[in-house]
């Protein structure tokens, strides 16, 4: 395989608050290739967008703190400690990023093509009519209708699916070499959804950018990503390619996550969901962290559980009858 472009040791970041410490993400290591698409999936709460706010180095610092021994490696470089300064050549420029609620992105009192303009002035050092004539082509190239009109609209004149793809346009700007995606499409309707992704898995091979997709929803999983990896309570429980997880989930929260997801063959049917909810991080259960939720719960999960390599290449699951 390829050498990672994004590689994740380790990784606890930790909220220090007077409740106490909040282990909100809890020992995780994944690798993204140059061009993949690599999903994080899991309930509220399992710690994925401190996971993608820890790579951007974008969390309130303090109450939270990329405890030592946590390693991000980008293209080479350690963002644990690089400086604000560093960091925010990469942000934007080889790391872009796009979330749930595009209109918290944006700035109202600007037009689309002032905003797409700024990060290409910026970013790209191009004057203002190049800047303007860059942005309707890149607002032509994400699908938008009438881009040399569009250009000059406010974010509230556009609907939340049209917002989205002028973030996506504003993140495809400088090229970069990992798009990452917090449930970009949670807010939307089924359809616009499914534009979008589509729009996002084109993307991605016309740029040969590498995706990170975070989502709550393995239906999306399914849809994009090559590989996945199954996130609970701040730690990776399950990894493998999306055929391997959709085809043979070793982890019985990833069992859980799939017979929650809506049938095919009979849409009516009745969804299981995973009894409980996701504990607290300020004091994960001693042992198995998904024990009191896990149908096959028994002896042998009182002891904490550690990633069991399976047969496949990166395959592993965080439960030690995993293998049976
Ligand atoms: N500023 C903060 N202070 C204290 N705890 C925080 C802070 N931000 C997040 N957390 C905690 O970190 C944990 C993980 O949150 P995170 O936002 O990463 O979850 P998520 O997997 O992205 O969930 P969702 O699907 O709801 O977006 C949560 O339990 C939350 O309470
Ligand atoms: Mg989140």
């Amino acid at each position: 395989m390829t050498e990672a472009l994004l590689s994740v040791r380790d990784l606890r970041t930790w909220f220090h608050t007077d409740q106490g410490v909040a282990k909100a993400v809890d020992g995780v290591s994944f690798d993204v290739h140059p061009g993949e698409t690599l999903g994080i999936v899991g309930e509220s709460g399992c710690g994925k967008t401190v996971t993608s706010l820890s790579i951007l180095q974008l969390l309130p610092q303090p109450p939270a703190k990329i405890e030592a021994g946590s390693s991000i490696r980008f293209a080479g470089d350690e963002l644990v400690g690089i400086g604000e300064k560093r960091m925010r050549a990469l942000r934007g420029n080889e790391i872009a990023m796009i979330f749930q609620e595009p209109m918290s992105s944006l700035n109202p009192v600007y037009t689309i093509g002032d905003q797409i303009g700024e990060a290409l002035r910026l970013h790209r050092r191009m004057d203002r009519k190049a800047a303007r004539a860059e942005a309707i082509r890149l607002l032509a190239e994400v699908g938008i209708p009438e881009p040399d009109r569009r250009v000059d609209e406010y974010p509230h004149q556009l609907s939340g699916g049209m917002r989205q793809r002028v973030m996506i346009a504003m993140s495809l700007s400088c090229e970069p070499k990992l798009l990452i995606a917090d449930e970009p499409t949670t807010a939307l309707d089924v359809t616009i959804q499914a534009q979008i992704l589509e729009l996002l898995a084109a993307l991605r091979v016309k740029h040969s950018m590498a995706v990170l997709l975070i989502t709550h929803d393995l239906g999306v999983v399914a849809e994009v990503c090559d590989r996945v990896v199954v996130m609970y309570a701040g730690q990776v429980v399950e990894t493998g390619t999306v055929f391997e997880i959709f085809s043979d989930p070793r982890h019985p929260y990833t069992r859980g996550l799939l017979d929650s997801l809506p049938s095919v063959d009979d849409p009516g049917q009745r969804l299981v969901s995973i009894p409980g909810t996701v504990p607290n991080p300020t004091g994960w259960p001693a042992g198995c962290r998904f024990r009191d939720r896990c149908a096959r719960a028994g002896e042998g999960c009182e002891a904490p559980q550690e990633l069991v390599a399976l047969a496949g290449e990166g395959r592993a699951a965080r439960c030690w009858r995993a293998e049976s």
